[in-house]
């Protein structure tokens, strides 16, 4: 989980690094830290940092600066000329900024990291960088390190010193052991010794123009700048920087310098790799006014779901070349088995629905971290799906690993272009939700579940059990969802409103049937993710068979209650729970004014056919949790003990 970016170039290095971290902020958020390599003392700017001293002087927290940045390398037995500027610290990267105003030395190459803790508490002498014996290697890791405690040991018997807890630690010293030769050849040799997975980026002190780098199942890309060149774990941490970035895949090391960009493979033999370009531009990773990522994110929702029908839905036709299907291997699929975590599982869960509905193609959904370990089945004509918005998900990964290696074709359904997910499989679906940056999934689910719409149609076409008629309705309606969504979104007052109400409750049922069902278990994942307050989603027909007991005067019920199929049976659960004196809150048709007797607040949102109700029940239920979050003072782009892209177990 934890981010990493290193630059080299022309330009001062401290400022890009830090504002490379804050994007990367998502991926952990409980500690930071940077190294910079400095040639000569010289500061850029004296007498800011004089000013910026004396600011300091007064503050409380300034008697541990000292402690908190280093200049490494001192050690006895360093020769290096260079030396290292090191600043770690608990807390977030705003609390690093800090630390280091008034330290602008002139210094064009380093790296930094932020980080989601696995090994040892998230305090300042776990923060990465890590260091050797005698100061003159750092490295910063995203992964873990299996036979880390092998390793220490063995490193400890030749002498190194270890000082935190983390098995990041073990990797400058195996790199001090390795340091015969060039230093690249150290990553490569150290590559070979772990096991486990790991983004792994280092400087020396000895090498001052470079950095290499090696990627182990973590995600590490390249950007190439004009005045210098990054590795980073994701795209929008150097997206002000650069559009142009090449991806690197496992078991390659990498050598940067301000004008090269050298790729090896396992064996060590350099490899030719062309970049690609991203359109995304740097507005869509910043707030752009926004109070949070996450409230951009839901009202950029119409925008996400119009581009990922862009280029499908074309003149009421279905395309999606990107399956690489025939029309006869579709006939044939006798199962569909779609693998996913969380809020991605959610849309697996109404893409079965909807396949099962139109395409008449059974489809089993399964999360991927259960699938991994079932000895699973994979039958002959069988689909497998895998969908994972920031395709490296390691236990979505490792069961599209499972069932490739049984003979299965994958078809992955991604939000990140050369994400892992994406590139280890057979095809690709991309989802342009546009980069996500808060941690909570929004944008990136609806347009899930508008590829799961499209797909379920177009499989439904080919099989012929889809009638034409309808067919061209759903069609219709389809493309008046982005505008509904913004209708809805138009009200979000109404929500938060609600919202200031219902804050106060500590216990949440959300209920839905069919196409609610999957929509109830996301809203309830929603606010228990951001809010932490205990939500459960549960099948309306269900709560007779136990959750109902959990029903009392402190407990507020949201019932997903569109006019669809089951719109009475939902009716009559709604009355159970009103019954035993919950508060209710339900999702519901504009012009059901019958459902106002059921309830205590009612959500409107605007008809349409009885299938597309989930992608538009969802959004309320977003902003519910969304505003209850704030209610409570929560920091919803950042939750506690969550992180965006899940890289480890
Ligand atoms: C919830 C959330 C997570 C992810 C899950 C899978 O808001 O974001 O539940 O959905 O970690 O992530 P991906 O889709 O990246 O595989």
């Amino acid at each position: 989980m934890c981010g990493i970016i290193a630059y080299v170039g022309d330009k001062y290095c401290k400022d890009i690094i830090i504002n490379g971290l804050k994007r990367l902020e998502y991926r952990g958020y409980d500690s930071a830290g940077i190294a910079i390599l400095i040639q000569n003392e010289k500061v850029i700017d004296k007498e800011q940092q004089d000013k910026e001293k004396e600011k300091n002087q007064n503050k409380d927290n300034n008697k541990n600066k000292d402690e908190l940045i280093e200049l490494i390398g001192n050690e006895p037995g360093n020769s290096s000329a260079v030396k290292i500027l090191t600043a770690k610290q608990a807390g977030k990267i705003k609390d690093l900024e800090e630390l280091l105003q008034g330290q602008n030395f002139d210094s064009h190459i380093g790296i930094g990291h932020t980080r989601w803790a696995t090994h040892g508490a998230p305090t300042q002498i776990n923060a990465h960088p890590h260091s050797d014996c005698i100061g003159k290697i750092v490295v910063v890791h995203n992964g873990i390190i299996e036979n880390y405690a092998e390793l220490k040991e063995e490193l400890i018997q030749k002498g190194h010193k270890f000082i935190s807890e983390t098995d990041t630690e073990v990797l400058p010293h195996l790199l001090e052991e390795y340091k015969d030769g060039d230093f690249l050849l150290a990553m490569q040799k150290l590559i070979k010794r772990i096991k486990g997975s790991g983004a792994i980026v280092a400087l020396n002190s000895d090498f001052p123009d470079e950095i290499v780098a090696a990627r182990i199942a973590s995600p590490l890309i390249i950007g190439i700048g004009k005045d210098g060149n990054f590795v980073a774990s994701d795209m929008p941490a150097v997206l002000e920087h650069t559009r142009n970035f090449i991806i690197v895949n496992d078991f390659e090391t990498i050598r940067l310098k301000k004008d090269s960009i050298e790729i090896f493979d396992i064996d060590g033999k350099l490899i030719q790799r062309d970049p690609f370009k991203v359109n995304w531009s740097i507005t869509s990773a910043e707030k752009s006014g926004y109070e949070d990522f996450m409230l951009k994110e839901i009202f950029e929702q119409p925008f996400g779901i119009k581009e990922t029908m862009r280029g499908r839905l074309i003149d009421g036709n279905l395309q999606f070349e990107e399956l690489n299907m025939t029309e006869e291997q579709i006939k044939n699929l006798n199962k569909i088995q779609i693998i996913a975590c969380g809020t991605s599982s959610h849309a697996a869960l109404l893409g079965k629905q909807l396949i099962e509905r139109w395409a008449r193609i059974p489809v089993e959904v399964e999360v991927s971290s259960e699938y991994r370990y079932k000895d699973p089945i994979v039958e002959k004509n069988c689909l497998f799906i895998a969908i994972t918005q920031s395709g490296e998900t390691i236990d979505t990964l490792a069961a599209i690993r499972e069932a490739k290696s049984k003979g299965a074709k994958i078809v992955a359904i991604t939000n990140v272009v050369g994400s892992t997910v994406a590139r280890e499989s057979d095809s690709v679906i991309y989802t342009h939700a546009g980069p996500e940056v808060g941690v909570c999934a929004t944008k990136t689910f609806t347009a899930q579940i508008i590829v799961m719409y499209l797909m379920a149609l177009y499989f439904g076409k080919i099989t012929g059990h889809i009638d034409k008629e309808k067919y061209a309705k759903i069609i219709e309606e389809l493309e008046f969802i982005p505008n509904k969504i913004q209708l809805i979104l138009n009200d979000a007052d109404k929500i938060k409103k609600i919202a200031d109400h219902l804050y106060k409750y500590r216990t949440f049922l959300f209920l839905g049937r069919l196409s609610g069902l999957p929509i109830a278990l996301e809203g309830a994942l929603k606010l228990k993710e951001i809010s932490y307050i205990h939500a459960e989603g549960y099948a309306g027909g269900e709560m007779k068979h136990g959750p109902i007991a959990l029903t009392d005067t402190n407990t507020t019920v949201v019932g997903i209650v569109p006019k669809d199929f089951v719109y009475e049976k939902m009716l009559s659960n709604i009355e159970e729970v009103k019954a035993r004196n919950a508060t209710i809150l339900t999702i519901a048709t504009e012009g059901d004014d019958e459902i106002q007797k059921y309830s205590n607040y009612v959500f409107y949102i605007p008809s349409t056919i009885e299938e597309l109700y989930g992608i538009l029940t969802i959004i309320p239920l977003q902003l519910l949790a969304y505003y209850i979050a704030k209610n409570l003072g929560r920091n919803v782009d950042q939750p506690r003990n969550l992180a965006k892209s899940v890289t480890v177990e």
